[in-house]
């Protein structure tokens, strides 16, 4: 185990509040795959964080399974991450309280995702909602995570996790690893098919892609596209004044690896009723193995099940550790069993 501690951590989590999309696979899950040679890493189901919104218990608990399958079936091997279920390492919710008496009021107001969430979810603008980003702190306080890897919109809230890290650790000596957000080159920001200029969200089901659906629904979306008013027909990569063709060649970019320059070389005279139905494909292409894998492994509860309890047990370990220290710096009286 303490050779394990001495490598680099890394460290990240996904709401199951809705089904994995094209967004938190590109932006997120692809890049914690392959990592763990050279990382230890941890990666969660970040479930507390979901009832800051009302959820219909049933899905949460289907989703939160199915998005442990989905983890393992984009290659995270449980063997070699630490796969777990947030509220099942109780330590998240402790050091959550600790750290919301070390955050800012005025940092909290700050935070674009409460003001997003807070518009949409008018009648149920709550206290978790937005306390939110120092539980998100904690997540990653507790392992002396490194490296976070998430998408651009997360970024806020790793810079306030900072933050907070670097206050506590002016008053108590260095107890917090101070982590770095690990935001992907391509892939960082995936926009909805539908409205290229907001970030793909479940909330649009239209424009977003869901892992685990039907390939012919995926090419639908992808034909039906928004690409530009232009009529230039072109492929060319132009963020402001092309923003549909700029992300459909993001996401292409991301699921092949290639970069922007040969995109255009490669669809260079095709117009956009050709690019699309490509980029669909592509997509499709990369996410069949997922869906396929995922399916299996859904069928296997007590697999699940098993390394649910395993990921809970290495990762408690080692919270515990962390929430003790704090404890014993703020000035909480050690417990005598
Ligand atoms: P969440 O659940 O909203 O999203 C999970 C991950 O997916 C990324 N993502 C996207 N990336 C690119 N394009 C998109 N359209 C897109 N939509 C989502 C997010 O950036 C994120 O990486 N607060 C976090 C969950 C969390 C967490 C943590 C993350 C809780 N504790 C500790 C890291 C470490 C959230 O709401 O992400």
């Amino acid at each position: 185990m303490e050779n394990e501690i001495k490598k680099k951590v890394m460290l990240s989590g996904i709401q199951p509040s809705g089904d994995l999309h094209l967004g938190n696979y590109l932006g997120a899950v692809k890049n914690w795959g392959a990592r763990a040679e050279e990382f230890d890493c941890y990666y969660f189901m970040a479930d507390l964080h979901t009832l800051t919104v009302r959820q219909n218990p049933a899905e949460l608990r289907r989703r939160t399974l199915e998005q442990l399958a989905q983890y393992i079936a984009c290659g995270l091997d449980p063997e070699k991450n630490t796969l777990f279920v947030q509220s099942h390492v109780h330590e998240h919710a402790e050091l959550g309280w600790i750290l919301n008496c070390y955050t800012m009021f005025g940092e909290l107001s700050r935070m674009t995702q409460f003001k997003d969430k807070s518009a949409k979810n008018a009648d149920n603008i709550n206290g978790g909602l937005f306390t939110y980003p120092a539980l998100m702190a904690a997540d990653i306080l507790l392992y002396q995570a490194d490296f976070v890897p998430v998408g651009e919109d997360q970024r806020q809230h790793c810079e306030l996790t900072r933050d907070v890290a670097i206050r506590f650790n002016n008053i108590y000596g260095d107890v917090f690893k101070v982590p770095e957000p690990y935001i992907p080159k391509a892939g960082a920001r995936v926009m909805g098919l539908g409205n290229p200029t907001s970030k793909m969200s479940k909330s649009d089901p239209n424009g977003c892609v869901f892992l685990m659906e039907k390939p012919e629904d995926i090419a639908r979306k992808f034909k039906r596209a928004v690409t530009d008013s232009d009529t230039e027909n072109c492929v060319r990569f132009d963020r402001e004044n092309k923003p549909g063709v700029a992300n459909l060649m993001n996401i292409y970019a991301a699921v092949t690896g290639k970069t922007f320059e040969e995109i255009e070389k490669e669809f260079d005279g095709c117009g956009y009723g050709v690019f699309k139905p490509a980029v669909g494909e592509a997509v499709i292409e990369t996410l069949r193995p997922i869906r396929e894998e995922a399916s299996r492994l859904l069928a296997d509860k007590a697999y699940l099940q098993k390394v649910y309890s395993d990921g809970a047990e290495k990762a408690s370990y080692i919270a515990r550790k962390t929430l003790r220290k704090v404890y014993k710096k703020v000035g909480l009286v050690e417990k005598p069993f």
